[in-house]
Parts: C-alpha cells; sequence; structure tokens
C-alpha cells in the first residue's frame, strides 16, 4: 500500500517532491503545508490534495499520514527545518527534510536523537549519491575491485567568473553569512565521499574568496580547500567554489577514488562512471556512460529509496541517506569551519551518536 506523504513548504524544491510523490507508485500525496497561505492553495490545487497553512493544522487534519516530507529553508538553507521536523517526530511521523539538517550544528543532533527516542525513521535529501554511477562504484568498493582504499579527490562547484559576478546575495537568508556556502552545500560533496569511503577523523581546511568578491564587500566565503583523513586510513581532498570559476573537467562534480587494485572515476555526477584495473591484471577500463545528464533525476531516485525503505519496515540503522548520516556530512563541516577559523589548524570531528 503506498505511504501516505504531506510536503511541508511549498517553494521550488517542496514543488519537486511533491511531483515526485505524485509520480511515484509507493507514495500518495496527500497534503501539502506552507505558511504562505497562496502557495499551499495554489499546490493542493495543482496535485490535487488537501491545503494546510500551518504543519500543526496538517498533523491534526492528516492522523493516518506516514512521511511529513519537510522542504523548507530558511538563513542559510536550512533555519527553518528545526521547527516542522521536530514536531513531526513529536508526532511520531517519519521525516523527511531537505539538507543541510540545518545551520545550526546543536539543532541537527537534536533532531536526530530525538527522532531515535521516538523510534521512527529521519531520512535526509542526501540525493547526489542516489545515481547509477555511485551506486556502481560502491559495488566495485564493496566487491573488493578497487582493494584497499587510499586516496580520494572530489572537486564541486557552481560555475562562474568575475564577468558575470553582479555583487554580494541580497536575499537576508544569505546576505551577512560568510559560511552560507559551507554550510548550505558542503553536505552534498562530505556526503558523497563519506558514502563511497567511509567515516572521516581528520578535518584541515583553507576557505577563502576572489578579489572580485572581496572588493565588492562580498563576506562569503565561496571556496573551501579541505584535506581528510578517514577511519580506514584514506585520505581526502575535496575543493569546492561557488561561481568563483568556470567549470573545468569532471562537470559541475566528480570524484576519484583510488585503491590498490583498482580506481574509480564519477563524472559530472549522474553521467558518467570510468573504472582503471591495476595495470597487469588482465582486465581492461570499464566506462559506464548512463546517457543521463539532468541533475534533476536524483530527487525522483533518492525519495523513492526512502520510501521504499520505509515502507519495507527497513532496520532504523539500514535507512539509506539516514538523519545520522546527513549528521556526519555537518560535523564534518563544522570541523572544516573550525580549522579554518584557527588558521588550517588539524580539527578532529564530533563524535556521531552510536548506530541502534
Ligand atoms: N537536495 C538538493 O539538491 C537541493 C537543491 C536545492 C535546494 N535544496 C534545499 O531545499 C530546501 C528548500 O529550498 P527552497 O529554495 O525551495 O526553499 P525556500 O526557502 O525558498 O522556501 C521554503 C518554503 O517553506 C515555507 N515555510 C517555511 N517555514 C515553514 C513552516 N514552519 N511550515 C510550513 N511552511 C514553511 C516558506 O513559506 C516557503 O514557501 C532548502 O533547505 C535547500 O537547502 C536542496
Amino acid at each position: 500500500m503506498p505511504l501516505k506523504v504531506g510536503v511541508v513548504g511549498l517553494a521550488g524544491i517542496g514543488n519537486r517532491h511533491a511531483q515526485c510523490h505524485k509520480e511515484d507508485p509507493l507514495a500518495e500525496l496527500v497534503a501539502v503545508c506552507d505558511i504562505l497561505p497562496d502557495r499551499a492553495d495554489q499546490a493542493a490545487q495543482k496535485y490535487g490534495v488537501r491545503p494546510y497553512h500551518s504543519l500543526q493544522e496538517m498533523l491534526a487534519g492528516e492522523p493516518d499520514l506516514d512521511v511529513v516530507d519537510v522542504t523548507t529553508g530558511g538563513d542559510e538553507n536550512g533555519s527553518w527545518h528545526f521547527s516542522p521536523v521536530m514536531l513531526a517526530l513529536e508526532h511520531r511521523r517519519n521525516v523527511l527534510v531537505e539538507k543541510p539538517l540545518s545551520n545550526d550544528i546543536a539543532e541537527a543532533r537534536r533532531m536526530v536523537a530525538r527522532a531515535d527516542e521516538q523510534g521512527v525513521y529521519l531520512g535526509c535529501n542526501l540525493n547526489h549519491y542516489f545515481t547509477p554511477p555511485a551506486e556502481l562504484a560502491k559495488q566495485r568498493i564493496q566487491a573488493g575491485e578497487l582493494g584497499e582504499l587510499r586516496w580520494c579527490l572530489m572537486k564541486m562547484g557552481f560555475s562562474g567568473g568575475e564577468q558575470g559576478y553582479h555583487g554580494p546575495a541580497q536575499d537576508p537568508r544569505y546576505r551577512d553569512f560568510p559560511y552560507f556556502h559551507a554550510k548550505a552545500f558542503l553536505t552534498h560533496p562530505f556526503s558523497v565521499m563519506r558514502y563511497l569511503c567511509g567515516d572521516m577523523t581528520h578535518v584541515q581546511a583553507f576557505f577563502g574568496r576572489p578579489g572580485f568578491r572581496q572588493r565588492a564587500g562580498d563576506v562569503l566565503l565561496s571556496q573551501t580547500s579541505i584535506h581528510t583523513r578517514f577511519a580506514n586510513d584514506c585520505t581526502g581532498y575535496l575543493l569546492s567554489t561557488r561561481g568563483d570559476t568556470p567549470v573545468g573537467m569532471g562537470g559541475w562534480w566528480s570524484i576519484e577514488v583510488g585503491g590498490t587494485r583498482g580506481t574509480v572515476c564519477i563524472e559530472n555526477c549522474i553521467e558518467k562512471l570510468t573504472f582503471w584495473p591495476e595495470p597487469g591484471s588482465g582486465k581492461e577500463p570499464a566506462v559506464t556512460s548512463t546517457g543521463i545528464t539532468d541533475f534533476e533525476q536524483t530527487f525522483p531516485r533518492r525519495l523513492h529509496a526512502f520510501l521504499e525503505d520505509v515502507g519495507n519496515h527497513v532496520e532504523r540503522r539500514r535507512l539509506r541517506a539516514s538523519g545520522r548520516d546527513a549528521l556526519a556530512a555537518l560535523e564534518y563541516t563544522w570541523a572544516a569551519m573550525e580549522s579554518h577559523e584557527q588558521g588550517g589548524r588539524l580539527v578532529l570531528p564530533h563524535a556521531l551518536p552510536p548506530l541502534r
């Protein structure tokens, strides 16, 4: 039986989620909710579902709701997640929340702890690794085809440059927040790196911004250069930029993971995976092109996985892209910010809660 879903926050991303649920046989979209009544009403009409103007009303009006999908944004794209997520958890509903879990690490930790206490699923839209190339890369790693993982290089960025820059962001949710890019965005690359290489134990970072931003008085730290070490002794490097330079090789993001028996590289997120075997192994390099270039396809794939896991009652610790997984990415982000503030000092990320 499809899961009854209500979406909270009907701007661009909320509508994207609502459309995915509408088209997914595992979901029955029954309600939408936005504190801006027009947004809720328009979406309700579009999807043929009931509108609500507060989550409290939606929870009262939809006692059979299986999943509350929180797609609000807020300061640094994350300050409006905590209150609806906690309210839904208090009502013991399964929750899917957009990334980042929060723009406040203490809130993010509380959300994950509360879901655990309540015994419900908390998932996060870590959509970037719900792709054929990432899944295939993971399979090769798990099958031992890469041998011992030794290094991981990730490059991720919004394409841009000096001439297309029109000054600091004007939206009060982003303006005056130096860490907007780090807090709102690094969840994605960190979660892909962790998906392939495991937990990180050490982080060291330098953040910066180009001269054209500095001259315009833009406080945004739009470039992050981060060196990491993983629990399995693999080392990693993550470079991310926000419109400072044109994207180069590998498209808007690429990751390469090198092991003692083979190396894999994902190009342009969802587009292509290449595998290079160890020289002399008798194996040939293999290229898998998906024929997909549209990043938007990560949304239905990730949402479907959440519906599948909840519908199948998987053990909570086996939930794919869980709140805990999203918290790990935020802990690395906070460690990177701390390292940057201390001139690149080595920082050990805060421990994750135990897997129960
Ligand atoms: N996973 C991805 O690839 C991806 C891509 C882009 C954005 N995002 C994330 O999606 C989220 C939403 O982004 P957006 O740009 O669509 O959001 P937005 O901030 O423009 O809009 C959020 C909507 O939520 C509503 N809202 C806020 N608090 C509410 C509450 N308590 N109850 C009901 N409604 C409430 C607002 O009125 C607004 O309509 C952000 O967290 C962002 O980081 C994810």
